[in-house]
């Protein structure tokens, strides 16, 4: 991949969830001479077990804090020159049930990082840069009988669920620092992620872990929304390339090039795992539920050399599977307590 623009030391927002964990260990390993910081206000989907093989890594140092905190941001800035946030709330069933956090942490804790690193920045003389990871589903749903359609980096924001209404709100702030300040702020916006870490309220580790333990997995509506499913480590080389290679104001995104209907995803896993259609538990559709995503990756293809290649099925999926049935303990634990409550209230019934 090209690289135009090296940093040295990376403060990571949200770095004990899925996909910041996974950039953490990714980037400790790829990049020899990045320290990171790692900010992370351990709620419910921020695990300190996701990064236990780099705890004490000389190149690291964990942080509890929240990136709501401006004096807390700011005074672990002065020593950074770059900011990649990944800290949000991400579950839509999660926003439908309440959209306060949302606002909370995606968008007044995007404005007050942003904010943070103008005023350390702009006071230093330093070109910082700021990344802001963002989603596909701030584009909204497109058709089912369209399948050339795909979502394109000027495709109009039109979100569906609160999740995505304060992720787009996060995208459109983050570009008036741009634009207002002419600060160096970019945006990634990915599809579907999966992989190793991901906590199991999302789909594909639910099914997985509610197979583990003989129960049914709960299929929304009528099987056939669509999601571009992207391989969580093909997501952080591309955030890489970004960081290192992208343009400042312009926005990525970010795809697996891997579209599947979730019957077609149910039936994968159901056949890995050696089940039967039986454990298709039909349940009712989620109130505004996209039908289809799909992303047109070229741009990061063209500018940056970048192409998703552990995504594809059945490689990706199969490995997915595996590290599941391999880190048993790992999730039991993220399943257990409030967990349960919350599958209770999603699903009716009582999780293991
Ligand atoms: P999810 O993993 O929640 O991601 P997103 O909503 O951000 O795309 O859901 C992926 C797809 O799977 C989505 O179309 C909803 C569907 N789904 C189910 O059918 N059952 C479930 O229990 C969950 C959580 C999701």
């Amino acid at each position: 991949m090209p690289e135009t623009r090296t940093f040295k030391h990376l403060l990571v927002t949200g770095g004990c969830g899925f996909i910041g964990s996974n950039f953490v260990r990714s980037v400790l390993e790829w990049r020899p001479n990045v320290r990171i910081t790692n900010l992370d206000a351990l709620t419910y989907s921020g695990n300190l077990e996701n990064l236990t093989e780099i705890e004490g890594h000389d190149r690291y140092a964990f942080v509890k804090g929240d990136i709501t905190d401006g004096p807390l941001v700011q005074s672990l800035l002065a020593d950074c020159d770059t900011v990649i946030n990944f800290a949000a709330e991400s579950h839509v069933d999660r926003s439908i049930q309440d959209a306060s956090p949302f606002i909370t942490s995606n968008v007044l804790g995007t404005q007050v990082l942003l904010q943070a690193c103008r005023n350390t920045w702009a006071d230093d003389g330093k070109a910082g840069r700021f990344l802001q990871v963002g989603t596909d589903e701030v584009y909204g749903s497109l058709p089912l009988n369209e399948p050339n359609l795909l979502f394109t980096e000027s495709t109009p924001l039109d979100p569906s669920s609160p999740y995505s209404a304060s992720k787009a709100a996060a995208d459109m702030l983050a570009m008036t620092f741009r634009r207002t300040f002419g600060m160096d702020v970019l945006l990634t916006r990915c599809s579907n992620n999966y992989g190793p870490y991901q906590f199991p309220e999302k789909v594909i580790p639910l099914f997985v872990t509610n197979l583990m333990q003989g129960e049914q997995v709960p299929l929304y509506g009528d099987g056939k929304n669509v999601r571009d499913w992207l391989h969580v480590v093909d997501h952080c080389e591309a955030i890489l390339a970004v960081l290192e290679g992208g343009r400042p104001g312009e926005v990525y995104n970010i795809g697996g090039n891997n579209e599947r209907s979730n019957l077609e995803l149910t039936h994968a896993i159901l056949d890995i795992m050696g089940k039967g259609k039986d454990m298709i538990r039909p349940v009712a559709d989620r109130l505004g539920h996209d039908r289809r995503y799909a992303i047109d990756a070229s741009k990061m293809k063209t500018e940056l050399d970048w192409q998703p290649s552990r995504s594809a099925w059945p490689k990706g999926l199969e490995d997915t599977i595996r590290w599941y049935q391999d880190n048993t303990e790992w999730w039991q634990r993220v399943r257990s307590g409030a967990y349960r409550d919350y599958y209770e209230k999603m699903y009716g019934a009582t999780a293991r």
